[in-house]
């Protein structure tokens, strides 16, 4: 059995309470947020609830922190509960920049700890069924693999200010884009990028040239109409087309009916009845990094995947405020 202590109980971090509490192998022991009256209300019978986290990661029984913070304050917690000894689930992105990812590789190292992060969208049936059918060799060679971001109206509060968010939509929100890419297309060899305003983007389109020869494409854009969650992913190959109609585009209401995984294939497209809902994902992705931590496996994603995605990132704004492509 691990013990957990989940740090941050805003919005995902109240999806994460209920994977661990459900995680036969896990012990929910702490929930923490600066907000004491939150994390009151959010601990259950025998859960303790602090405002402290330094206090917290001087206990025994906790094993895991699950941090579920703002992007600024991954790395310097991260950094706080694997010198103290625990193993970390960070939510994406990983943290703000490289050497902030890398610093956190280097801990782990040296304390002997695990590093998960949290590609909850890797964990959503329909985009599993995705990735293994283009692993497959059925699509044929990818050509294009296309993921939208279409959202109506900015997020609020501290995702609005790039020094919390380590720049705007692509590393908030967008993240989710590029590592669903990166799970699709595989190693990439060149980035190019356009934003309208690099690290406080609003808008953006990255283009990836992938080791196979493939392309892919990751949009973004805030300031849609009201109601407004389009997250489908496309796949375009030699021999056959696949594409998932939304992830979180079925959880914000977006879309009416259940999610979609759709094969254009001998000339007719067809459904293939795959199922899921993002918070399903978000419950599987934590639970998958909490059964390697209690069994000493190597997370399904792991820290080098939350580096590798950052990279991407990363180059991605340096393309965009060069005007010229990144090679990596
Ligand atoms: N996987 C997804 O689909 C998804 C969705 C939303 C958010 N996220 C990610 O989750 C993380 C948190 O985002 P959110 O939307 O839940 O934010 P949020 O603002 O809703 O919640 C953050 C919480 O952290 C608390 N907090 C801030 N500083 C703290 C500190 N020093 N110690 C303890 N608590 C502190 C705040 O009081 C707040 O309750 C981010 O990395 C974000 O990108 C992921």
């Amino acid at each position: 059995m691990i013990g957990v202590a989940v740090v941050g109980l805003g919005e995902i971090g109240q999806f994460h309470l209920p994977a661990v509490r459900q995680h036969p192998d896990a012990n929910l022991i702490a929930v923490c947020d600066l907000d004491i009256d939150l994390a009151a209300c959010s601990a259950q019978t025998g859960e303790i609830a602090s405002d402290d986290l330094a206090s917290l990661l001087e206990r025994p029984d906790i094993d895991v922190v699950d941090i579920c913070l703002p992007h600024n304050l991954h790395l310097p917690v991260a950094l706080q509960a694997l010198v103290a000894g625990h193993d970390v689930l960070i939510e994406k992105p990983m943290a703000i920049g490289l050497a902030g990812c890398q610093e956190i590789l280097d801990a782990a190292g040296t304390a002997g700890k695990q590093v998960a992060v949290s590609h909850n969208q890797l964990f959503y049936q329909p985009h599993v069924k995705l990735i293994e059918l283009a692993a497959s060799g059925a699509l044929g060679q990818l050509q294009t693999i296309r993921a939208r971001l279409g959202i109506g109206g900015k997020y609020g509060a501290w995702r609005t200010d790039p020094e919390r968010v380590g720049g705007g939509l692509l590393m908030d929100a967008g993240a989710h884009r590029i590592y669903m890419l990166l799970a699709l297309g595989g190693a990439v060899r060149n980035v190019s990028a356009v934003m309208d305003n690099p690290r406080a983007e609003d808008r953006f389109v990255v283009t990836l040239e992938f080791e196979s020869g493939a392309i892919g494409v990751a949009d973004g854009s805030y300031h849609g109409p009201d109601g407004v969650f389009d997250d489908r992913i496309e796949v375009f190959g030699q021999l056959g087309l696949a594409e998932v109609s939304g992830c979180e585009a079925f959880f914000e209401g977006y879309l009416p009916e259940g999610a979609r995984l759709r094969r254009f294939e001998d000339g007719v497209w067809s459904d293939l009845a795959v199922f899921g809902s993002w918070d399903e994902s978000v419950r599987n992705s934590v639970q998958a990094a909490l059964s390697a931590f209690a069994s000493g496996a190597v997370p399904p994603v792991d820290g080098r995947a939350g580096y590798e995605t950052i990279r991407v990132i990363e180059a991605a704004y340096e393309a965009a405020q060069s005007g010229s492509s990144v090679e990596l």
